[in-house]
């Protein structure tokens, strides 16, 4: 690993800001291996030194990954100057983690997000390539039919000749059924369904691979995810 600066360490760590830090730093709040360290530009090896503030051990990962159940109404962007994005419903500590949101969600589309700071976790969730499956509950005008489930199954093709790859449509009954896709082209489950003549009026992300959102976060909750959800991303339902 290599050296890094004190400051920056904890600031990566959404301790507190990089500003706030070195104040704290210089009021000997911080002891590397048990001896205070007033200087915020000090080195550190976050594999061989141990850091605490206030006497409590603060532990080093460079990437961090959460799940969120974002609201709809709410833009999956790290900014943007008329509305409120996902990253406006964390924590100041989380907001200093540089996260960004992996994929899109729509801003009428609920559920499941998943945010880091990791890009190549990202690319692996995201690319088609590595086929990570994304279940979505929706409801539409009309019923779904055998024969919708069909037209999934085999590939569809949508109104302006883009060609889906082969997904997987459950009828729930009535207005109600479940896709799950392998892809994530633009707008693509309310495409679909639109493609069948099933405009969607309620559209929600379940899962990503086998990792499911969690139900209890409540809208715009959201926690951290530890090694077993991450190996879950990956893994087939
Ligand atoms: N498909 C959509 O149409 N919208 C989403 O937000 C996600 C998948």
């Amino acid at each position: 690993m290599a050296l890094m600066r004190l400051d920056k360490f904890l600031a990566d760590q959404g301790v507190a800001s990089r500003k706030e830090l070195r104040n704290i730093i210089r009021q000997g709040r911080v002891s590397v291996d048990g001896k205070a360290v007033t200087k915020p530009e000090t080195k550190i090896d976050s594999d061989v030194n141990r850091v605490s503030l206030d006497g409590d051990i603060i532990s080093y990962s460079k990437y961090r990954y959460f799940m969120i159940d974002k609201p709809c109404g709410v833009v999956t962007a790290t900014e943007d100057k008329k509305q409120k994005t996902v990253l406006d419903l964390l924590s100041p500590e989380m907001r200093r983690m540089d996260l960004f949101p992996v994929g899109r969600l729509d801003k009428d589309t609920s559920g499941l997000l998943l945010l880091t700071n990791d890009g190549d976790f990202a690319h692996r969730v995201i690319s088609p390539k590595f086929s990570v499956q994304k279940r979505y509950y929706a409801e539409v005008e009309g019923e779904p039919t055998e024969a919708d489930e069909k037209a999934f199954k085999n590939g569809i093709e949508l109104r302006d000749g883009l060609k889906c790859r082969p997904a997987e449509l459950v009828r729930l009954g009535g207005n109600r059924c479940e896709v799950v896709l392998t892809e994530g082209k633009y707008h693509q489950v309310r495409r679909m369904l639109a493609s069948c003549g099933k405009p969607v009026t309620v559209l929600r992300r379940l899962s990503i691979g086998a990792l499911k959102l969690d139900e209890n976060l409540g809208e715009g909750g959201y926690r951290e995810l530890d090694e077993n959800d991450l190996c879950k991303v990956f893994s087939p339902e």
